[in-house]
């Protein structure tokens, strides 16, 4: 007798555990979530440490403001923590999204989301192809589609599929490489824009990303959060190279990002639309930034033009940032990291925007919105 209700008893505890234990593994009402994250190197968060590539942030002085690490760099290329990376802690995920490429991105971890991002990468498949490998957004896709199938698995395929599509956010930030490293690249792609328009390459653009929302939404994604391209002509690379002033940018490379906008915003109804079920959220990176950039004293900035950390030109903005280059002492005044990324500062300013902001930069909701649809 007193076996049979001990074995009640330690079957109850194990029930409580048991419960506990899918409860701790991210199932938990929806309150939180997984964050698929896909883009560029403004998201990536250390991809690009296990690709033989030229496209590395795994040195010092990078992360040295990463708490989680000790101040080591990860491979994300910023002194701290990414735009993905504040989302989700605001959000409530209790680690950040792992890198798909990373050993630990097997098991449960992968319940709060994976991040696919690459530095280098870009819509299209050549873009970022001088520094010899990258994922770009096809591939990073093809790897959502193995994950996608890892939650059959950990789940079962009925809740994988609920979990997908109602829990899990999928945010895509790309585009610039697609400009900098590739239409925009001096020498190299001197042949493709004399054959190519700006208008048939941002279509170009357009048709493929549409490819690649439309597979995501077969994958059962549904929230989807579109960055567009920031002001990529103001960025300290662009201003040294062009030996512009302090308050000046690049005009051609803002045109290009401000043309392929108004398409991206476009597409956005246009899937809205198309896809039942899907909600399309438009992030408005570029006049954010430009925001940062034109007032960066309003937000407590002390410069917008020069890199924290870089060599070279009055913006210290030729040499990516390593061991070797100059860094600034106070790195949460400067909008900017490195010639082309900006610091943890600005974006925490951004990612708040778009966690909490208005539809002056994120429509038609807001993440904390979006997350609870
Ligand atoms: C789950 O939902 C119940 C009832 O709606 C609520 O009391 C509980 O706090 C929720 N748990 C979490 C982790 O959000
Ligand atoms: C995965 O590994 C990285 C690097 O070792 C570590 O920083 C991160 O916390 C790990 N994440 C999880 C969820 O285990
Ligand atoms: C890009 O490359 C991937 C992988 O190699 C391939 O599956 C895909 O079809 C390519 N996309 C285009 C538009 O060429
Ligand atoms: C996902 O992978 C399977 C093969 O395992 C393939 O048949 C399917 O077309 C892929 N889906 C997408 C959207 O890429």
């Amino acid at each position: 007798m007193a076996s049979a209700k001990s074995w009640s008893l330690a079957l109850v505890l194990l029930c409580i555990s048991l419960s506990y234990l899918v409860n701790a593994a991210g199932d938990n009402n929806g309150s939180i979530g997984a964050s698929f994250i896909f883009g560029d190197s403004l998201v990536d968060a250390g991809n690009n440490n296990y690709l033989q590539t030229l496209s590395k942030a795994n040195i010092p002085p990078n992360g040295i403001d990463f708490k989680a690490s000790g101040g080591n760099p990860t491979g994300r290329y910023t002194n701290g923590r990414t735009i993905g990376d504040i989302i989700g802690e605001e959000l409530g995920v209790p680690n950040y999204a792992v890198p798909y490429l990373a050993p630990n991105s097997t098991g449960k971890a992968i319940l709060y989301g994976v991040n696919y991002a690459s530095g280098g990468g870009g819509i299209m498949n050549a873009t970022g192809r001088i520094f010899v490998n990258r994922l770009g957004l096809d591939i990073q896709i093809d790897f959502f589609n193995n994950t996608r199938k890892q939650f059959d698995q950990l789940l079962g395929p009925s809740k994988a599929k609920d979990y997908i599509t109602r829990r899990s956010i999928f945010s895509v930030t790309i585009g610039a490489n697609d400009f900098l490293n590739n239409y925009l690249l001096p020498v190299l792609s001197i042949a493709t824009r004399i054959s190519e328009s700006p208008d048939a390459f941002i279509d170009d653009m357009i048709n493929n990303l549409r490819n690649q929302l439309t597979r995501l939404y077969q994958l059962d994604a549904r929230k989807f959060v579109l960055g567009n391209v920031g002001p990529i002509g103001c960025v300290p690379y662009q201003k040294t190279i062009n030996q512009l002033n302090e308050n000046e940018c690049v005009d051609l490379a803002n045109k290009l990002a401000t043309q392929y906008n108004v398409r991206l915003k476009d597409l956005q109804t246009e899937l809205t639309g198309k896809l039942p079920g899907a909600t399309f959220v438009y992030a408005n990176v570029y006049d954010l930034v430009m925001e940062l950039i034109t007032n960066y004293e309003k937000y407590g900035f002390t410069t917008a033009s020069k890199a924290c950390c870089g060599n070279g030109g009055q913006f210290a903005g030729i040499i990516p940032c390593g061991p070797t280059s100059s860094m600034c002492q106070d790195r949460d005044k400067h909008v900017f990291w490195d010639p082309y990324h900006p610091s943890e500062a600005a974006n925490l300013i951004i990612a708040r925007q778009l966690l909490y902001g208005s539809t002056r930069y994120i429509s038609p909701v807001n993440l904390k919105q979006l997350r609870s649809l």
